[in-house]
């Protein structure tokens, strides 16, 4: 999740890409950089930090004349910690380019390039794309790009320039977005709207799998199958507050929609389907089969999706596992010893209880594995291991994006330490590979429901008390589903294990308490329709989140229905609704959405 700018035009190249990655440094922010031909030579400056630092770093080395081309990043770090190294454009030979994106096959190729004798001086993978160019070019950087693309798994935005040809600007994308601005005898290239808004509004959207090529002639595209093809020029009214939001009215609501594609990421990251295989970085794991015991540990929503990994690794793994808010851990003096495997889940890396947690484990002897968002940050340089989600930046306090990421982490982390331990085959770790890699689309089916779902928002929005009930992998989601709901629209509401609702919640209910009752078709399905069943009986309102097309969607008040799924994974799908209706209730009571009340992003005192 990087922000990329290109600029080719009549215009100091320089100030265009400082002010594009300025309107991007909201995505990201570890490190900077650019790179400029002039007199037919490239200029490559970068560093570690904000813009601010860049322009600091500029301003010893800012090459003389007027520069016509350019690129600029402002990276989120993804492969590799934050450093100049790491930093982007990546330089090989003449080229430079930057990347947004991740590329899955990056291994492979820098392993067959290491053999031709290419040396790396990064750990990224964008540096391998650079190579992979450089190695196919002969003076013609637009053939020599379409050359290196058909080799790459994964997905991509790029902007790649010579040294050899300053009029010339090269760009291309797969499953990253890339726009391209269309000025007066200008062109700029720019991974999202905001970063070209100051300089003019008419764009074009490049196609998944375009390539294109800019001169000061003008542009051409070709498509996936390596067609010339033109695209429509549009528009662009928003302003630029509402483009950083991609037009949506909240981060939050975006980054509720962004959850398909952060799944995605995440998961080409670390899997090969035809293989059976999870990677995860060696250091993570340590030895597998050596676990006696796996603790979680972590808060908020991090914690919830804790909870639900543990639904998952206990029975696949064969191991014990425990789960503990970050607090109560270091309050409660645990047991852990050299037999443990102790994880620290974390979206910003930096939460005082869990970080502070993490030390208690790693000063009792445990091995470490922190699963955390933010590259670099404290958790995830201070555990023994780190494996990364890649939601990219989550800016909306309230969590989402990073949740579902946490969740096929752990979930993946459940079928490695299956595979390694013996406990499952490479085939049904294959075939389990390929049902999560059909999540994507079943998420974007279930968000195409807003409309229902914001109507239903403008029913229950002035209702003081919510009830949530779910069991099994959707106990845990009821959690999260009512914490969602308190966090952004100050609504009090309980999650609350189904099956413990006779202990004590039933006595709330009363004619128009509405209860989100989450039963999808799986196997806790039978006792979840009786939990309906009572809740009805005492003219409670049921809102209930199943599976399309069952019969229970009959029996509730409301009905928010998720596409068949393997019961394992429904809790991908059954928290979308519950994220979309904290939102809109939210949004309709006119609430803070992305900044309520008392609540912090990160919480970094314990
Ligand atoms: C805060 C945030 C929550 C988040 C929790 C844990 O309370 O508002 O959204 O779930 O911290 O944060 P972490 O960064 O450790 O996941």
């Amino acid at each position: 999740m990087c922000g990329i700018v290109g600029y080719l035009g009549e215009e100091k190249a320089l100030g265009v890409l400082l002010e594009g990655l300025k309107r991007l440094e909201y995505r990201g922010y570890d490190s900077a950089g650019v790179a400029l031909v002039s007199g037919e030579r490239l200029h490559v400056v970068k560093s570690v930090g904000k813009i601010r630092e860049l322009e600091r770093a500029l301003r010893d080395v800012e090459p003389e004349g007027t520069i016509h081309l350019g690129i600029g990043h402002t990276r989120w770090a993804t492969h590799g910690r934050p450093s100049e190294a790491n930093a982007h454009p990546h330089v090989a030979g003449p080229i430079a380019l930057v990347h947004n994106g991740i590329i899955e096959n990056y291994l492979e190729i820098k392993r067959e390039l290491e053999e031709e004798g290419y040396t790396f001086l990064s750990d990224t993978d964008s540096e391998v794309v650079a190579r992979l160019i450089f190695h196919h070019y002969g003076g013609d950087l637009f053939e020599a790009v379409r050359e290196a693309l058909k080799r790459l798994k994964g997905a991509y935005a790029l902007a790649v320039i010579s040294e050899e040809e300053p009029n010339c600007l090269v760009g291309a994308r797969k499953d990253s977005p890339l726009v391209l601005g269309l000025g007066e005898g200008e062109f700029f290239l720019a991974s999202d709207i905001p970063a070209i808004l100051p300089f003019t509004r008419r764009v074009l959207l490049l196609n998944n799998g375009d390539k294109v090529l800019i001169t000061p002639q003008g542009v051409s595209i070709v498509d996936e199958a390596g067609v010339a093809v033109e695209r429509p020029v549009q528009r662009i009214m928003w302003s630029i507050a509402q483009a950083e939001k991609a037009g949506y009215k909240h981060f939050m609501q975006k980054e509720i929609f962004e959850q398909p594609r952060a799944l995605a990421d995440t998961l080409r990251s670390y899997i090969s389907p035809e293989k059976g295989e999870v990677y995860f970085p060696q250091a993570a794991l340590d030895d597998a089969s050596r676990w006696r015991r796996v603790t979680m540990v972590a808060c908020g929503t991090s914690w919830h999706a804790a909870l639900v990994g543990r639904v998952w690794l206990e029975p696949l793994v064969g191991v014990p596992v425990e789960v503990d808010i970050a607090s109560e851990f270091r309050a409660r003096d645990p047991a852990l010893d050299g037999d443990s495997l102790a994880i620290f889940i974390s979206q910003s890396g930096e939460t005082a209880d869990t970080l502070a947690a993490l030390r208690l484990a790693r000063g009792k002897g445990a091995r470490t594995l922190a699963v955390c968002n933010v590259v670099g940050s404290s958790i995830s340089r201070e555990a023994h291991g780190v494996i990364y989600t890649h939601a990219g930046p989550e800016i909306g306090v309230a969590s989402t994006k990073a949740f579902v990421t946490q969740m096929v982490v752990l979930y993946l982390l459940a079928l490695r330490l299956a595979s390694d331990r013996g406990r499952m085959e490479k085939e049904e770790v294959s075939r389990r590979l390929g049902v999560l890699l059909s999540l994507p689309g079943k998420m974007e089916e279930v968000l195409a429901r807003e409309g229902e779902i914001e109507g239903l928002a403008r029913e229950y929005f002035q209702v003081k008390d919510f009830l949530y009930l779910g069991r099994w992998l959707n106990y845990p989601i009821a959690l999260e589903g009512a914490l969602k709901l308190k966090e952004i629209s100050y609504i009090h509401a309980e999650g609350y294990p189904a099956g413990e609702m006779k202990h004590g919640p039933i006595a709330l209910i009363e004619e128009g308490l509405p209860v989100v009752a989450i039963a999808p078709r799986d196997r806790v399905y039978d006792k979840m329709v009786a939990n309906v069943e009572e809740v009805k009986s005492r003219d409670g309102e049921v809102i209930g989140v199943g599976t399309q097309g069952d019969p229970l969607g009959q029996r509730v008040d409301r009905f928010l229905s998720i596409p068949p799924v393997d019961e394992e994974l429904t809790p991908f799908l059954t928290v979308l609704p519950l994220q979309l209706l904290a939102y809109f209730i939210a949004d309709r009571k006119g609430c803070d959405v992305d900044q309520p009340r008392n609540l912090a992003k990160s919480v970094t005192v314990g």
